[in-house]
């Protein structure tokens, strides 16, 4: 129970990759604000799911697109359990659109969601950390696609890849307050992103000959690597990325 008393809130936190992260957390023995957007049944569900860990949860419908709702974020979370320990970046979405075909709509779309949400996350996050003081902990949930270009998914790369200098930039910035920021780089993971590649055996074959452990990953193999950068042992990483993928983004045919 390592963040037994803990607060932690993650975004995009009631279904996927999200899901996963809040419910590992709470197994941890963090208090959880599970922020979404649709869905509130599922989201309701998860809180069920917590407390009968013996943790508490709150659930709260927020776009984190916009500032405003991210402040609204931060002070539910205040005044539900007091503070905030741990903020989890993770809400993102992709349009699996190229350079050529990405509309305006389509980019400002990925961009907000994923990397504005995470610049201004961290802000939010990291003023109620200084406030309150003692640190914290800002982990910032990427891709392999933070580094590695994938066609035809342009604007995702570009959110990712945003924040990974987020990451770097702001985990500096911070560094003297105690607060670590990092970065969580999943390859594949069996998520609702990812369901049109999974109901595509063409695709899914591509995939695995590509990653050499020949399997995509669970959102539970993500969600222990950042409960493991929430906790102490991980009190000395910040500004730099865990990729937690397989293998993916060093696969080589050998030649
Ligand atoms: C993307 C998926 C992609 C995977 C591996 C993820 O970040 O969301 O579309 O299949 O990376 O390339």
């Amino acid at each position: 129970m390592s963040l037994k008393r803990k607060v932690a809130i993650v975004t995009g936190g009631n279904s996927g990759i999200g899901k996963a992260i809040a419910l590992e957390l709470a197994a941890q023995g963090a208090n959880i604000v599970i922020d979404y957007v649709v869905h509130p049944e599922a989201t309701e569900d998860e809180e069920k799911q917590i407390r009968a860990m013996g943790d508490q949860a709150i659930g709260v419908q927020a776009d984190v697109s916009k500032v405003e709702d991210l402040q609204l974020l931060i002070d539910k979370a205040v005044e539900a359990f007091g503070r905030v320990d741990i903020m989890v970046n993770n809400a993102g979405v992709e349009t699996r659109t190229s350079t050529l075909d990405t509309t305006e709509a389509q980019y400002d779309k990925v961009m907000n969601i994923n990397l504005k949400s995470a610049f201004f996350g961290t802000q939010l996050a990291a003023k109620q950390m200084i406030k309150q003081g003692g640190g914290g902990r800002i982990i910032n949930i990427t891709s392999v696609h933070e580094d590695w270009p994938m066609p035809g998914n342009t604007a995702y790369c570009l959110s990712k890849g945003g924040m990974r200098m987020l990451t770097r930039t702001a985990g500096l910035e911070l560094a003297s307050q105690n607060i670590l920021v990092v970065g969580v780089g999943p390859g594949a993971v069996e998520t609702p992103i990812n369901v049109s590649t999974m109901q595509d055996p063409v695709a899914m074959q591509k995939l695995k000959e590509a990653i050499p452990l020949g399997r995509m990953a669970k959102s539970k193999e993500i969600a222990s690597v950042v409960a493991f950068l929430a906790g102490d042992g991980a009190s000395y990483m910040t500004a730099t990325t865990v990729f937690a993928d397989g293998g993916l983004m060093h696969s080589s045919p050998g030649l």
